[in-house]
């Protein structure tokens, strides 16, 4: 360019236009960002095959679903990301009511089930339903055998003193686990006796990660006794050796949706939308069964894994994921818990 404009300024500037004008498309086809908030490793063997079918450049960055959410409305004004991948559906929720995504309607769409194609009705069409997680408890075998502690098989039994600093689960401010966690004790028991729950639970926590997935890790290396996550996480730790046995909650569980939505006013949005499609697809679920991650696809014709939790068996409290995801319940919940239960010392 220096060269040109030494030579001719008035044929630079054209080039240079020329240039920006060939640019600008290639560039807006050729790439997409995406903020995902499922495991680090689906994030990146779905970018790898995304990249090799289409041609078109993934930016990933993997972050937890309230922490996508945060940033997704911070950047509101000037959006850096093109998609959000997975997390639990109520932060997408939130967002969608918060005019910060854009509706598509995936041409995948029929190929749901039917809890699936409920999630993007109820959304109008702002977010998907890629998988459903229940969500329970884990516990290290082991650790409990060293320390003499019973087996929990209740949401209630985590109350028990004896489990005092043995309990680790995520903040539901960064975490959507932990948020599915909070609402589904409030649904449960009403808000005041949740929060009367979660108070007397606080007592009995080690930690409170910022990702859903650090509580399940730390109960299978065996550095907390328990954790809350989603049983289909603790199940991938059980299947690769981890002495791990997980709960559904004998009172009944919620569970998640986990979504998928095309940021609203981000660079790229027909690779955006193409990349929606992708994360609908069977080839794009079967992720994974190939990866040991039990999550129940959306995909009618995706692989179900043998070692998925069978949701008939496990007792489910009728979820209201669109309540807990409207921006009002959501925002005041999570702030209800830093000022009710986090701040109080343990
Ligand atoms: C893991 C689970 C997903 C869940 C996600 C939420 O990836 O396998 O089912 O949606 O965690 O992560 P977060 O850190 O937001 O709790």
């Amino acid at each position: 360019m220096f060269g040109i404009r030494q030579f001719h300024p008035v044929s630079a500037a054209i080039v240079g236009l020329a240039y920006i004008a060939l640019a600008a498309p290639a560039a807006a086809q050729g790439q997409v960002t995406v903020y995902c908030s499922i495991l680090e490793e689906q994030c990146r063997e779905g970018a790898a095959m995304f990249e090799k079918s289409t041609g078109i450049k993934v930016a990933m960055v993997r972050k937890s679903t309230g922490e996508v959410y945060a940033q997704v409305k911070a950047e509101a004004s000037n959006p850096r990301g093109d998609v959000w991948w997975g997390g639990p559906g109520e932060p997408h929720l939130q967002a969608a009511d918060e005019g910060l995504l854009d509706d598509y309607r995936s041409p995948r769409f029929t190929e749901l089930h039917e809890w699936a194609q409920r999630h993007a009705e109820q959304s109008k069409f702002r977010t998907s339903g890629i998988y459903l997680g229940a969500l329970g408890v884990g516990y290290n075998t082991e650790v409990l055998k060293k320390k003499n502690l019973p087996e929990p098989k209740c949401w209630a039994d985590l109350l028990d003193a004896k489990y005092a600093d043995e309990i680790q689960i995520a903040d539901p401010s960064s975490s959507g686990t932990a948020y599915v966690f909070l609402a589904t004790t409030v649904q449960r028991l009403g808000e005041e006796k949740g929060f009367d729950y979660l108070k007397a639970l606080h007592k009995n926590i080690n930690q409170y990660t910022k990702s859903g997935i650090a509580p399940v890790k730390a109960t299978a290396l065996g550095e907390t006794a328990i954790g809350i996550a989603f049983i289909h996480d603790m199940l991938t730790q059980q299947l690769q050796g981890a002495p791990i046995k997980t709960v559904a909650p004998c009172e009944g569980t919620g569970y998640e949706t986990g979504s998928v939505s095309v940021i609203k006013g981000g660079k790229n949005p027909e690779a955006a939308r193409r990349f929606v499609d992708f994360t609908l697809s069977p080839a794009a679920q079967d992720i994974n069964a190939k990866l040991k991650i039990n999550s129940i696809p959306s995909n009618k014709n995706a692989q179900l894994s043998p070692d998925a939790p069978k949701f008939a068996e496990i007792k489910l409290i009728d979820y209201d994921t669109p309540r807990w995801g409207s921006p009002a319940e959501r925002s005041r919940l999570l702030k209800k818990f830093d000022t009710d239960v986090k701040a109080l010392p343990r």
